[in-house]
């Protein structure tokens, strides 16, 4: 580690994440996997450095089995999955077949799938209810739209979203979840990079919420992710935002080299291995 390099302010952990949306197939995502396991020769990331990667389902098995078999710490996750244990849900995957394949972790509410597929707010807490009451770690997405930022309506939408995912949340289930903040005229190839202060503003206003609903103790040791447009060039700036517990990233980390330049550069602001 570079002893001039800052640590994250007041931050024991931190996350990295990336959402491939539809992108790879399983051969594409092994090879990522193996890529990356080459990139990460000699790179050992310290404990609070808690890294994720949320492919298609049919690579979740295969990213499972390589990243045992290269050791690497990389938790794998899902982007979606129904509220309902089983049934007749064409096209769907469940939360059982998802733990039949030690899956853990469930992305919900991704922007796309709200705006793509009409996922509502009370879907959204339907999955999350579901998603923790079954054991596992939901990462639930939310983020005011364009319009709605224009409009002055953005606060207004990040509360009702968090609020809608968040209806019979329990304080105990609270250690399973982690909130990814995106603003979705900041996300893909359309999106516009957020001002690092707009950010930490909405990340503010999101753990006072959390505090409302569920008390300022437990509510303050829930993650909050950023995402939408990080690059390589931008990602300090947010990640060093105090209120920033970690960063979910598309594009610029559908690499190998991509998500071993993150993963590397973070490291060095997190404490080291004692
Ligand atoms: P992006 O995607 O980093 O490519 O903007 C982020 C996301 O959709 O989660």
């Amino acid at each position: 580690m570079s002893l001039s390099a800052p640590s994250l302010p007041m931050k024991e952990r931190f996350y990295l994440g990336t959402n491939w949306k539809m992108f790879k197939t399983n051969t594409q995502s092994a090879a990522w996997m193996d890529g990356v396991a080459r990139l990460f020769s000699g790179f050992n990331p310290p404990p609070g450095l808690h890294l994720f990667a949320m492919p298609s389902h049919p690579a979740l098995s295969t990213m499972r089995a390589l990243a045992s078999r290269h050791a690497l710490p990389i938790r794998i996750g899902a982007q979606n999955a129904h509220w309902a244990p089983e049934g007749e849900f064409t096209g769907e995957v469940s939360i059982p077949m998802l733990q039949d394949m030690a899956i853990e972790l469930v992305m919900i509410g991704h922007s796309e799938r709200r705006e793509k597929f009409g996922e509502t707010d009370e879907d959204v807490n339907r999955k999350t209810l579901a998603t923790l009451a079954a054991g596992l770690s939901a990462l639930v997405c939310i983020g005011e739209t364009k319009d709605g930022k224009q409009h002055d309506s953005g606060d207004t939408q990040l509360s009702r979203q968090l609020e809608g995912a968040l209806r019979e949340v329990t304080p105990d289930q609270l250690p399973r979840l982690l909130i990814a903040y995106e603003p979705v005229w900041a996300i893909g190839e359309q999106g516009e990079p957020a001002a690092p202060d707009y950010v930490a503003a909405r990340h503010t206003l999101i753990r006072a919420r959390l505090a409302g609903r569920l008390g300022a103790e437990p509510a303050a040791r829930v993650p909050i992710l950023y995402g939408g447009s990080v690059t390589a060039g931008n990602y300090l700036d947010y990640a060093l935002l105090r209120e920033v517990d970690g960063l979910f990233v598309g594009r610029a980390a559908w690499s190998p080299d991509g998500f071993n330049t993150l993963a590397r550069g973070l490291a060095t602001h997190l404490p080291p291995h004692s």
